[in-house]
């Protein structure tokens, strides 16, 4: 419990992300909403109706990067309280709930917008990967597709282009997919205690 409490600053309001549906615990938004407050380039690779969006940008002084295609969850969804397959919505309703949910910070700027396919790395700004570190992204998080060859190619993508001191982590870790494709990365991962995120320590 002393390193859960040391993680996270209990304060921290997250009740604007726990009102957007989504699969984030309360747990892992307040300790999204803590790395946020420390971070100030942060990209998040999977962002659906915004929840784990929310928290980035409710606490960083910085921006947040939302990267999706908005088409939604690939794999057969699950209900979580009832365990039953449910469908997910379309694009279009998806887009919509994500830009309502972040209106003020889009119309900010404090949420930018990357709308495109993940594998697409030529729509990534340029300077992340050939810029200097205060061009890069100083965090990055991984909740998109769940499969081994997604989480492969988002780790390929993102690792070179994050700053040199910058924060890697990631969402869904009890999924052996996530967890082998990090090993088969020989990056030095480890679970966030009492969640299901994954972050690379340096
Ligand atoms: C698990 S959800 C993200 C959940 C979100 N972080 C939250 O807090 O609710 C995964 C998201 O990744 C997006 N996604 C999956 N594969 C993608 C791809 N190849 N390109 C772009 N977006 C993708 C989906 O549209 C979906 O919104």
């Amino acid at each position: 419990m002393e390193t859960l409490v040391a993680a996270i600053d209990v304060y921290r309001d997250i009740s604007p992300a726990l009102y957007i549906e989504g699969w984030m615990s309360p747990i892992e938004l307040a300790w999204l909403a803590q790395r946020a407050a420390e971070h100030e380039r942060i990209v998040e690779v999977g962002s659906y109706f915004g929840r784990s969006t929310r928290s980035l940008a409710d606490h960083t002084p910085g921006w947040v990067l939302a990267f999706d295609d908005w088409g939604g969850v690939r794999e057969p969804m699950v209900d979580v309280e009832t365990g039953k397959a449910v469908t997910c919505p379309s694009r279009e309703t998806i887009w919509n709930k994500f830009q309502i949910n972040l209106a003020d910070h889009i119309c900010s700027g404090k949420v930018r917008i990357l709308n495109g396919d993940h594998a697409d790395c030529s729509i990534i700004p340029p300077c992340f990967l050939a810029g200097t570190d205060a061009e890069k992204p100083d965090m990055v998080f991984i909740d998109g597709g769940h499969e081994y060859q997604e989480v492969s190619r988002d780790l390929e993508i993102w690792v070179p282009r994050l700053s040199t001191e910058g924060l890697l982590c990631g969402h869904d870790l009890s999924r052996a997919d996530v967890s082998r494709a990090l090993t088969d990365r020989n990056l030095n991962w480890k679970k966030v205690e009492y969640t299901d995120l994954w972050l690379i320590q340096k």
